[in-house]
């Protein structure tokens, strides 16, 4: 499963790929709101900072096919070839992604709340498929299961869409579509920094910490313990 941080905060995203093993960014138009500025410039300094060939994906904003894919095809100039234009999993965003997906651009449909969803994205040539997880839960509905549902549509079905699973909100989430073997998933920032906190584990690293100090003294590590 890729691992992918879903946010727009530059230094948020410099200080999860210091520590963590990312393979991308993802954003949607109200995580790029958030910033305030210019989506081009937020978009172009993620670029400039996770380097060509990460992953980097972004949404288009109109309704119509026609404009979804000039503005897929500017988004995809501007900020490189391994950009994922996220498109609406709605029947003009399906006429975009096959006009998009058959001139070759990555394609990402975004927005899906049901299986049926994905599999017509599939077909339409998407790239990645993106289940709202946790949106989906909200629906009263299982977002686990129906992720689930997803993969086993594409696998039975021959389609070669990845899931990008999306929208968590616990590290179970995560858990369980890791287990399954899903694509990819992105999470924000705090979902991340859940996934491995653990008091248990502090707790852990400090009375190792503790003893050898005990043995060597106070601020010794396996660096300088022979001096
Ligand atoms: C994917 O990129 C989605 O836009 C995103 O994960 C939605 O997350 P939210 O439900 O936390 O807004």
């Amino acid at each position: 499963m890729k691992f992918l941080i879903d946010d727009a905060n530059i230094q948020k995203i410099r200080e999860i790929y210091d520590l963590y093993p990312v393979d991308g960014v993802t954003t949607n138009p109200s995580i790029l709101a958030k910033s305030g500025r210019n989506p081009y410039e937020v978009l172009k300094e993620i670029r400039e900072f996770i380097g060509p060939d990460a992953e980097l994906h972004a949404q288009v904003i109109s309704l119509t096919a026609d404009k979804m894919v000039e503005e897929g095809r500017k988004m995809a100039e501007i900020l490189g070839k391994n950009t994922y234009i996220k498109i609406p999993t709605i029947p003009e965003g399906l006429k975009a992604m096959k006009i998009l997906s058959g001139e070759g651009y990555n394609i990402t449909a975004t927005a899906i709340y049901t299986p049926l969803q994905a599999y017509l994205a599939a077909k339409a040539g998407a790239d990645y498929a993106a289940p709202y997880v946790n949106r989906i839960d909200n629906l009263g509905a299982n977002g686990i299961a129906s992720t689930k549902c997803i993969q086993n549509i594409f696998e039975n079905n021959g389609l070669k869409t990845q899931i990008l699973a999306a929208s968590f909100k616990n590290s179970q989430q995560v858990q369980e579509l890791c287990e399954y073997g899903v694509g990819a998933a992105t999470i924000g920032v705090d979902v991340i920094e859940g996934l491995i906190k653990n008091a248990a584990v502090d707790s852990a690293v400090n009375a190792f910490i503790k003893d050898f100090e005990g043995l060597c003294g106070e601020g010794k590590t396996m660096l300088n313990c022979d001096k």
